[in-house]
């Protein structure tokens, strides 16, 4: 609509002003017309008029003269449009004039004496008594000598008043072809152009997403682009040609595990595995958020995160439904009665199925329990668990809405798949389970499980593990967990663990505990963004960047995430080596997260703080050693910034895995740059070329970034193309179809 009406404003813009030009000229024309008539009737009657009373002229001296002389102008005052007449002697004293001649018009003796002065006529164009008039005075000549002279005054005004009417008249009339003009403009583009457009698009887009039916057969409906519908046709008969050869490569390499995994071989996949049942995640977080940007617009984004970042890719790929809390203010806008919306926006491929949580549920199951008892529980970065009763209370109704939401959605299914995601929801394997044993389900924890001693302080320690061990399948990043899980259910529960196997056997039900190392979406294929210099350079002039070498983070807003440990290793960076003060700055990207917890709330005042006090102890004119960028940032804008950062520092205190880690990897495609990274990741274990630190370790911190910027490049490509292998091999579509498989062999 909006560039429809951009067309009609650009086409009455243009008409308005070529009808304004010609507009302009005729009434230029009609004005000096008019002119011109009225010259010609003041100068006949001036004639005229010249001859009645030169005779008088001669008899100056007769005490007749001037009543003679009033008589001949009384006699001359009656005529259409005239103002009146003016008659003077050679010295400009007025001797008669017409009753009503504006005093300002006849005492004006200036164009009077000229015309006697230079013996001819003279005229002009007077405002009097709020009219327009124009003057005419002629000389009056007795033999040849210069006698006095004649003025004659008549009504300009009505040029004027022609002028505006035809003003007005034009005016209409362009208002009018305006308006027939843009109706026009509209139809054609609205019903012939645009619905076309649409349609083509539409088909284009069914073929894109492998509706193989769609074809152009009927082409006489698009008009105008039957030609672009021809072509078309011949690109969709090639690409369904090429979908099918991918397909049977695809299936060709099904049982190779150890082959490059893509979503076009998951997909397979999941057809050959699952056969026809539909896959169902569940989340706590959505992937993606609708909210009103400051304009009032309708718009989304696709929050920060681990459990997004992974899940994402594999659902478009799947086809399935994933169920998480509609958690955006514009969330509710845009679903369906059913509480349903297909996803991705631009290119649809399965649906997200919002659950809606109340401010008292929030706050007691998500900022609460979740994130102030489980977080901290799980994650090693001495901060303690905050353990309330209210919360737990909301915790278990909250996995019950979501237990309900799931059970209403795989009524009619048999043998329903479910993964469950992450620590916000422990209790939901269970809570499906027992209603519904015919269930396969696999949770997966994406932080990490601490020790039994560690967990034992959780008061409701007991149904949290009877909760996950509902599932078939436990997973975790890496087999530490897996260890420290087992041990937790061995001292905690009456059960049976099987070391051999890697099970626990509780009350009849057994479940698997098995570690996927997570990856991401990276295939190595020409898919991802490519390095350009020009990019690169504005990107740093944007940031206000002029330093050769470029440092990043990227991180959520998290106290495990060590970026004030990581700040602390930069302070000794540039005490210790002062020589890159001015060469070497740090972006550090930090999007807010759990911003109602109060402890983030704190945190993220003393990240400001600490960046603070670091730029003022080293910042120079025209650098300061960090910039910090609190705000979210999509995986379109981080690429980039990984491409122009020589080394980026991922140093948590505690990490499950780490995706940052692999996606500064997946977007170094010219091999170069050097990840710093924790010990405490779970990603360490899988990226052999990274250089390891411990981040309560500042001094060593810092002297990995000193290795990093001083690292030849031969031995960066090294390090570097040895990981991007290794993110490529274990990418995404590999983890979910390991665990899939891992969850449905278990029947
Ligand atoms: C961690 C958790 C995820 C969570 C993410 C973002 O990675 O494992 O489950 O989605 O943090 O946190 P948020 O609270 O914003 O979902």
């Amino acid at each position: 609509m909006r560039y429809i009406f951009s067309i009609i404003g650009a086409v009455v813009v243009t008409v308005s002003l070529v009808a304004l030009g010609f507009n302009i000229r005729q009434v230029d024309q009609e004005r000096a017309t008019l002119t011109t008539n009225l010259e010609q009737r003041a100068s006949l009657l001036a004639d005229s008029l010249k001859e009645s009373v030169e005779p008088y002229y001669a008899n100056f001296t007769q005490s007749s003269f001037q009543a003679s002389l009033q008589k001949v102008v009384n006699k001359f005052a009656n005529r259409e449009r005239l103002a009146g007449i003016a008659l003077y002697d050679n010295k400009g004293t007025l001797l008669a004039t017409s009753s009503g001649l504006p005093k300002t018009i006849i005492e004006n003796i200036k164009i009077v004496a000229d015309a006697m002065d230079s013996n001819t006529s003279k005229n002009d164009f007077f405002d009097a008594d709020g009219e327009n008039r124009y003057v005419h005075v002629d000389p009056l000549h007795n033999d040849e000598s210069i006698v006095g002279a004649l003025m004659v005054v008549q009504n300009a005004g009505y040029i004027n008043t022609t002028i505006r009417e035809i003003w007005k008249g034009n005016l209409l009339r362009l208002l009018i072809q305006i308006i027939i003009f843009s109706i026009t403009i509209f139809i054609i583009l609205r019903f012939f152009v645009f619905r076309q457009v649409i349609r083509l698009v539409e088909s284009v887009k069914k073929i894109r997403m492998g509706d193989g039916k769609e074809s152009f057969k009927d082409e006489s409906k698009y008009s105008f682009f039957i030609p672009l519908a021809k072509e078309i046709t011949h690109i969709t008969k090639s690409l369904s040609q090429a979908r099918l050869s991918a397909r049977e490569e695809a299936r060709m390499r099904l049982e190779k595990l150890d082959s490059p995994w893509t979503a076009e071989r998951l997909s397979e996949f999941i057809k050959s595995t699952l056969k026809d049942r539909p896959i169902f995640v569940i989340s706590n977080r959505e992937p993606y958020e609708h909210y009103t940007d400051s304009k009032g617009k309708i718009t989304y984004r696709v929050p920060a995160g681990g459990v997004v970042t992974a899940i994402e890719p594999v659902m478009a790929a799947c086809k399935g439904t994933w169920i998480a809390w509609g958690s955006g203010n514009a969330d509710k806008a845009v679903v369906d009665k059913d509480n349903k919306i297909k996803v991705p926006l631009h290119e649809p491929t399965y649906t997200l199925k919002r659950v809606w949580l109340s401010d008292e549920e929030i706050k007691g199951y998500y900022n609460g329990f979740s994130n102030e008892a489980m977080y901290p529980l799980c994650l090693m970065a001495h901060t303690r668990p905050l353990f309330r009763k209210e919360d737990w209370q909301e915790y278990k109704k909250v996995n019950s809405i979501f237990a309900k939401s799931v059970l209403e959605e795989i009524k009619d299914i048999q043998n329903p798949f479910i993964l469950v995601q992450d620590y916000h929801l422990a209790l939901l394997p269970q809570m499906i389970k027992e209603v519904r044993p015919d269930t396969q389900i696999g949770i997966f924890w994406h932080v990490p499980w601490p020790s039994p001693e560690a967990f034992s302080v959780c008061p409701w320690r007991k149904e949290i593990l009877q909760g996950m061990l509902g599932a078939d399948i436990v997973g975790f990043h890496i087999q530490q967990f897996c260890n420290n899980f087992i041990n937790t259910v061995g001292k905690e529960m009456e059960s049976r663990c099987d070391f051999e196997q890697f099970s626990v056997t509780y009350q009849n039900h057994t479940s698997h505990i098995k570690s996927f190392p997570i990856g991401i979406a990276f295939t190595g294929g020409n898919e991802e963004p490519v390095y350009n210099p020009s990019v690169e350079k504005k990107l740093l002039e944007k940031l206000g960047i002029h330093t050769k070498y470029v440092g990043l983070g990227v991180d959520r807003l998290d106290y495990t995430k060590g970026i004030l440990e990581r700040f602390k290793a930069l302070e000794f960076f540039f005490d210790a080596h002062p020589t890159y003060k001015n060469n070497f700055t740090f972006l550090q990207i930090a999007s807010p997260s759990r911003e109602n917890v109060p402890k983030y709330k704190q945190f993220s005042a003393d990240v400001t703080k600490e960046v603070e006090r670091i730029n003022n102890k080293f910042k120079t004119k025209n650098w300061q050693p960090i910039i910090l960028l609190k705000e979210h940032h999509s995986h379109e804008e981080l690429n980039p910034l990984f491409k122009i950062a020589d080394v980026c520092m991922v140093t948590s205190l505690h990490d499950g895995m780490n995706l940052v880690a692999k996606e500064y990897i997946a977007a170094r495609d010219k091999e170069d740059g050097v990840l710093i990274l924790s010990q405490f990741t779970g990603a360490v274990r899988d990226l052999k070329g990274v250089l390891m630190v411990n981040p309560y370790n500042a001094e060593e911190t810092s002297e990995a970034i000193n290795t990093a910027l001083n690292m030849p490049l031969p031995e960066q490509q090294r390090r570097m193309k040895k990981m991007r292998e290794s993110i490529k091999n274990y990418n995404i579509y590999r983890w979910s179809a390991e665990f899939i498989k891992a969850v449905t062999s278990l029947s």
